[in-house]
């Protein structure tokens, strides 16, 4: 099945959400492009996002989010985005000027049960601390997202189902 996208669809969403399964799930069902905004950053710096807050702090890896967003802005692509990608404004007037952004919505509890490997998530070393700011980016998400998306309960495959309907009703797929 091949749809054509035109103009980016960005997934933003907590740390765990499902955009990168979805984003990959849409790639390989309807053959659309789709890139992965901490992928995308780790092949310009050259080492994994945990490494580079670790060592360059998490400023310097928003600077490097932004820079990556606004050249992916003019791809008509699925943008599975990080999930503080939210906090900018810079970032969230890109995503309102270039495209549509559909939020996966999930609860912090089946957020905290998926991730299991912190190590790749500096900003989810305690439990605590991510629900903070799990609380504190909730009005940031709504107020970004043109559409929600309840993912509780559904699988990967229904919530790509959505986004395709999503999309052609808002006329941004042929
Ligand atoms: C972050 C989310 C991560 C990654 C970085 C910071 C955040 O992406 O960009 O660790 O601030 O929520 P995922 O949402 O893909 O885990």
């Amino acid at each position: 099945m091949n749809a054509e996208l035109c103009c980016p669809l960005f997934l933003i969403g907590f740390m765990g959400a499902g955009k990168s399964s979805v984003a990959q799930y849409l790639a390989s069902t309807y053959d659309m492009p789709a890139v992965d905004t901490d992928e995308a950053i780790e092949q310009t710096i050259g080492q994994t996002v945990a490494d580079y807050f670790a060592r360059e702090g998490e400023q310097a890896f928003r600077a490097r989010e932004t820079e990556c967003l606004r050249r992916l802005s003019g791809s008509p692509a699925i943008v599975a985005c990080g999930g503080g990608i939210v906090e900018r404004p810079e970032n969230r007037e890109i995503m309102r000027a270039s495209g549509r952004t559909i939020l996966l919505d999930a609860s912090f509890d089946d957020i905290a049960a998926r991730i299991e490997d912190r190590s790749t998530r500096p900003l989810f070393q305690d439990k605590h601390a991510a629900h903070d700011l799990f609380d504190r980016r909730q009005s940031l998400y709504r107020s970004t997202a043109d559409t929600v998306i309840d993912t509780s309960g559904k699988t990967v495959q229904e919530i790509c189902a959505i986004v395709i309907s999503y999309a052609k009703c808002e006329g941004i797929v042929r």
